[in-house]
C-alpha cells in the first residue's frame, strides 16, 4: 500500500511502500522506519501515536488498520513532529 506521509516540522514529503499489513497503521509506519510515537504499545492509553489526516482530523494510528485508515481518509498521513 502506498502512502504520503508528510512531515510539518522538516516540512518535507515522503511516498512509503508499506512492506506488511500488520494489526495496525502503527505497526505498518513503525516496520518501515517512520518514528511514531507511542508508550503503551498500541493500547489506546497514551495518545502519542497521533497522526493527522489530509483534513487535518487526529486519528489513533494504533486504532485501526492501515488499510482501514487509506479507506476512511486517502492515502495521506500528516505527522507534526517528523
Ligand atoms: S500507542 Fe498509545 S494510544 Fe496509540
Amino acid at each position: 500500500m502506498r502512502i504520503e506521509l508528510k512531515g510539518v516540522a522538516s516540512q518535507t514529503t515522503r511516498i512509503l511502500t508499506l512492506k506488511r499489513h500488520s494489526n495496525s497503521l502503527m505497526d505498518d509506519l513503525i516496520a518501515t522506519g517512520v518514528p511514531i510515537a507511542s508508550s503503551c504499545s498500541g493500547e489506546l492509553i497514551c495518545k502519542k501515536c497521533q497522526v493527522l489526516t489530509q483534513g487535518e482530523a487526529c486519528v489513533l494510528s494504533c486504532s485501526l488498520t492501515t488499510k482501514q485508515y487509506i479507506e476512511s481518509f486517502g492515502n495521506e498521513i500528516i505527522v507534526n513532529y517528523l
